[in-house]
């Protein structure tokens, strides 16, 4: 019991991918990590935007909170303005910052919801709504802290003594503000005492799973592997992995599941191979006005990233290239989406609105 309680707060000690401290945004930069642990200062929408863009701070939920923060710098010099000139500044730095990354809806979400809370305040002095969008920057950041601490109560559910556990990317603690998403339901298992092993997928071109999941994973004594993503074909076919968990940066109406590049191979592997496919996600990621996967845009980045390795390069230099951000898993290779609304199964389209009702109305 005691063992598990130090378990347990090792888990909620894990680092915090941004914080807000006195009216002062930071952020950990997850490009050094794991050879620096280092947070950097934003100051401004720029700053935030090109954070954002370069994966300084990354991950759907993540990416939603800093942007929801990222909005408010500036703008407390701006509260000498009217309030319809106030909330056109916001409006106009709301679509800068969308322009960061098209994929992950969990941004567009955030900075629609600031704009929101700004406009229900139309009338009101300009302090009074910036007031007002501090607090909504706040609440989205303790909201997912909780939606992330229910996915992993139902996830852990999934989970017994003993399993091999696969994941992609990195949908950790350093993907949201506490615990993760995919990640969550293991943290939460691990804290009291189940034992796991997990398998990180490096996750190229950029190495999340390598650099960020092997490396949370560790720091609270998870025991994890780390594989090349084209060696998990073969890990799965030796029995090692009884279920595999990954993240989401877009869910579509039907179920259709945009994430990290590689997320769908892996789903037609565990069918072949009969191993249950879960996507854990907050409803932030759940996007009722797309109605299927190929609706989602889907990021593509710079050519560098494929052709070099850090600072090495890999590719012989005028090679043609390709580097699509994400994918789309169709949903009829999903086990489950783990919510905090519980674990969804098929058919998706009518089971995602029961769940969410609400949200679906809204869209
Ligand atoms: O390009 P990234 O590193 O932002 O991609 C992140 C992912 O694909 C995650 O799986 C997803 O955002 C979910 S994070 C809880």
């Amino acid at each position: 019991m005691a063992a598990d309680g130090q378990r347990m707060k090792a888990v909620f000690s894990l680092p915090r991918s941004v914080r807000w401290v006195s009216g002062e945004l930071y952020i950990l930069d997850q490009t050094q990590i794991p050879s620096h642990i280092v947070e950097e200062r934003q100051q401004s929408v720029e700053q935030v935007w090109d954070s954002i863009k370069r994966l300084k701070v990354r991950g759907a939920p993540a990416i939603g909170i800093t942007g929801a923060y990222g909005l408010l710098l500036g703008l407390k010099d701006m509260t000498g303005l009217s309030a319809d000139r106030f909330i056109g500044e916001l409006e106009r730095r709301a679509d800068f910052l969308n322009t960061a990354r098209p994929t992950a809806v969990n941004l567009k979400w955030a900075l629609a919801r600031m704009v929101k809370r700004a406009r229900e305040c139309k009338g009101k002095d300009s302090t009074i709504i910036y007031n007002h969008l501090v607090e909504e920057a706040l609440q989205i950041h303790d909201e997912d802290k909780k939606l992330c601490r229910r996915i992993g109560e139902h996830g852990a559910k999934l989970i017994d003594n003993g399993m091999g556990i696969l994941t992609h990317c990195n949908a950790g603690a350093l993907a949201v503000s506490e615990l993760g998403t995919a990640l969550a339901p293991i943290y939460i298992a691990h804290g009291r005492g189940v034992r796991v092993r997990v398998y990180a997928d490096e996750t190229r071109p950029l190495l999340q799973g390598a650099r960020l999941t092997a490396w949370e994973l560790q720091q609270v004594g998870v025991n994890v592997t780390l594989i090349c993503d084209n060696m998990a074909a073969h890990i799965i076919s030796q029995g090692l992995v009884n279920l595999i968990i990954v993240g989401a940066d877009r869910v579509a109406a039907n179920g259709d599941v945009a994430n990290k590049i590689g997320t769908m191979g892996l789903a037609i592997i565990s069918r072949h191979f009969s191993i249950p496919f879960y996507v854990a996600c907050p409803y932030s990621t759940i996007d009722f006005s797309t109605p299927k996967g190929s609706k989602i845009i889907i990021e593509e980045r710079e050519e560098a990233e494929v052709t070099h390795c850090g600072s090495c390069t890999v590719a012989p230099e005028g090679v043609l290239v390709r580097n699509p951000a994400f994918d789309i898993t169709p949903n009829e290779l999903i086990t489950g989406l783990i919510t905090e609304r519980g674990i969804i199964r098929p058919p998706y389209d009518s089971n995602l609105r029961k769940a969410f009702e609400e949200k679906a109305m809204k869209e």
